[in-house]
């Protein structure tokens, strides 16, 4: 079983690197050398990202470049490189025609990959499936690197995808680490937690990355770490904002990003037509548990302050509500 497991690592190294040379060293990765020029990923890099190519092949990853150095079949299904064909024996490159990310472990060791595809075509990215090394629920894309940033800035900015990073990353803010798409798990958390650093939540301002964002949100909201929210705004991931605006008027979104209570607030006013009574009942609704939760007296009461301002509802009709879920929940 050990022996298994150090195969797959192997196997993964040796894809990378055949990935990386497709990309660098061939006549036919000649269009995905285009398409990062054009993405404004420069070759440094690729070469430090170890970023790939999957060729146009059904067979040149599997049959040509493993077989020749003895690599059983077997072992590839296991790393997930490799899908078993649907009639008769043998298996077929999982990765095609895409750009290749490798994602590594915090140790640097690469565990799996996505794979982008070069135009409009579904699905976009197509990422390795579980194995015995690559657990999506644990891994952070780009924690390897951003680890020690980390560490020093007490501080990580977390955003969904492979392109969000890399730009932040190369373009000075370094602390930062994709979640890949999925839903941010405890695992996730825990392990940036562990290094003393504040959560700053920066994903999409698309709908997709807004209910992300409410939901990462929930996970995180008991584990006692310091939560913030970062708006990004013109309907554009961070990728795109720093090549728009570039890195200082990223680093001016960071610096006003949002604590979480102050986000939930903003977010329960959004939702809701507060001018009725019903409205209001449905924002206090919204509101009530969250602050009954929440632990920084300060913080609360100077939010009951302003909510009592916007919804015109008295304080201590704000504190009755809140007061309810204390008693429910503790
Ligand atoms: N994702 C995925 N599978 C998909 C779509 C998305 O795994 N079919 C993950 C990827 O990790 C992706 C992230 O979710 O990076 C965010 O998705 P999205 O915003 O759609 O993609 P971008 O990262 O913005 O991709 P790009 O800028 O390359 O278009
Ligand atoms: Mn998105
Ligand atoms: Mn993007
Ligand atoms: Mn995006
Ligand atoms: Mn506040």
């Amino acid at each position: 079983k050990e022996q298994e497991i150090a195969k797959i690592y192997h196997v993964n190294e040796l894809a990378r690197d055949f990935f990386h040379a497709c990309l660098t060293k061939t006549n036919y990765g000649k269009p995905a050398r285009e398409y990062l020029a054009n993405r404004g990923i420069a070759d440094e890099i690729i070469d430090f990202l170890k970023l790939g190519f999957a060729p146009p092949s059904w067979d040149k990853l599997s049959a040509t470049f493993m077989e020749q150095r003895g690599i059983a079949p077997d072992i590839l299904l296991k790393a997930g490189l490799a899908a078993p064909r649907n009639s008769g024996d043998g298996v077929y490159d999982r990765f095609r025609n895409r750009i290749m990310f490798p994602i590594n472990d915090v140790r640097g060791r690469t565990i799996g990959f996505g794979g982008r595809v070069l135009d409009n075509s579904q699905p976009k990215y197509l990422n390795s499936p579980e194995t015995e090394i690559f657990n999506k629920r644990h891994v952070l894309y780009g924690f390897d690197i951003a680890y020690q940033h980390i560490r020093n800035l007490r501080q990580v900015v977390i955003v969904e995808g492979y392109m969000d990073a890399i730009t932040l990353y190369t373009q000075g803010i370094r602390n930062v680490v994709a979640s890949l798409g999925t839903a941010f798990t405890p695992d996730q958390a825990r392990n940036l937690i562990k290094l003393n650093a504040e959560l700053l939540f920066s994903y999409d301002s698309d709908a997709a990355g807004q209910n992300a964002t409410v939901r990462a949100l929930d996970t995180v909201r008991t584990l006692g770490a310091t939560i913030k929210v970062i708006t990004i705004p013109d309907g554009k991931d961070p990728d795109e904002f720093v090549r728009k605006h570039g890195s200082q008027s990223f680093q001016g979104l960071l610096e006003s990003a949002k604590p979480l209570l102050d986000y939930q607030l903003d977010q329960a006013l959004k939702s809701d037509d507060y001018s009725t009574v019903q409205g209001k009942i449905a924002v206090v609704g919204k509101l009530a548990p969250i602050l009954a939760e929440a632990d920084n007296a300060v913080a609360v009461n100077a939010h009951i302050t302003r909510l009592s301002q916007v919804l015109a509802v008295d304080e201590s009709a704000l504190r009755t509500e809140i007061t309810k879920y204390i008693v429910q929940t503790k």
